[in-house]
């Protein structure tokens, strides 16, 4: 299984890309790549210009290439980060469209409520895209500075309870494509 995880924060010790590599661990075994969200800025002239950035014909052959995304997301201010905003604008510039019809699982940490609200709206970011979204209760780790072990794997039997089987449902919608 090729597995996709996309972090929206690009912060070298994020806790959102260190849930990110939990989800994958407890995904089971996979081949796991994870997207760089480092992109220019979208420009209507840039892409005149040059078309897509390479950085962004990487990440969309990475989409195709997955067969199942984990999209972990923070929250600033009651919303997703620009960042994973501007990959779903530059994404969304390819043709065929890379993530129609592939399984997504998201999920947020953060503060005191874990960052739930940014989930939301990246549902509604996601909408035109015709992804596979998994439905159902939030994903959302509170706390997230506390939340991870020294070995960066969740501390609360009852996180890693509920996110082993979101990625359990995640893995099943992967088998079925
Ligand atoms: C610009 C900015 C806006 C933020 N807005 C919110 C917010 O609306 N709600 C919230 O719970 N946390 C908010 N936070 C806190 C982040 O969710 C928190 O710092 C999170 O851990 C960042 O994720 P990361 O560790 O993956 O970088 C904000 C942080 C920043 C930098």
């Amino acid at each position: 299984m090729n597995i996709l995880g996309i972090s929206g924060s690009l912060r070298k010790f994020s806790r959102n890309t260190a849930l990110l590599r939990e989800a994958v661990r407890l995904f089971g075994p996979s081949t796991p790549i994870y997207a760089d969200l480092n992109l220019p800025l979208y420009n209507g002239d840039l892409e005149d210009r040059i078309g897509l950035p390479d950085a962004v014909k990487t990440l969309n052959a990475q989409i195709l290439a997955a067969d199942a995304i984990i999209i972990a997301t923070p929250e600033y201010n009651k919303m997703i980060p620009g960042v994973l905003k501007n990959a779903l604008d530059w994404i969304s510039r390819d043709n065929p469209q890379p993530l129609v019809g592939k399984p997504v699982a998201i999920m947020s940490t953060g503060g005191r409520f874990g960052g739930e609200v940014s989930q939301f709206t990246l549902r509604h970011a996601l909408a035109p895209f015709n992804t596979n979204i998994l439905q159902g209760a939030a994903f959302a780790v509170a706390n997230g500075a506390s939340a991870f072990d020294e070995n960066e794997q969740l501390v609360l039997p009852l996180h890693a309870a509920a996110l082993t089987a979101l990625m359990a449902r995640l893995r099943t919608e992967a088998q079925r494509q």
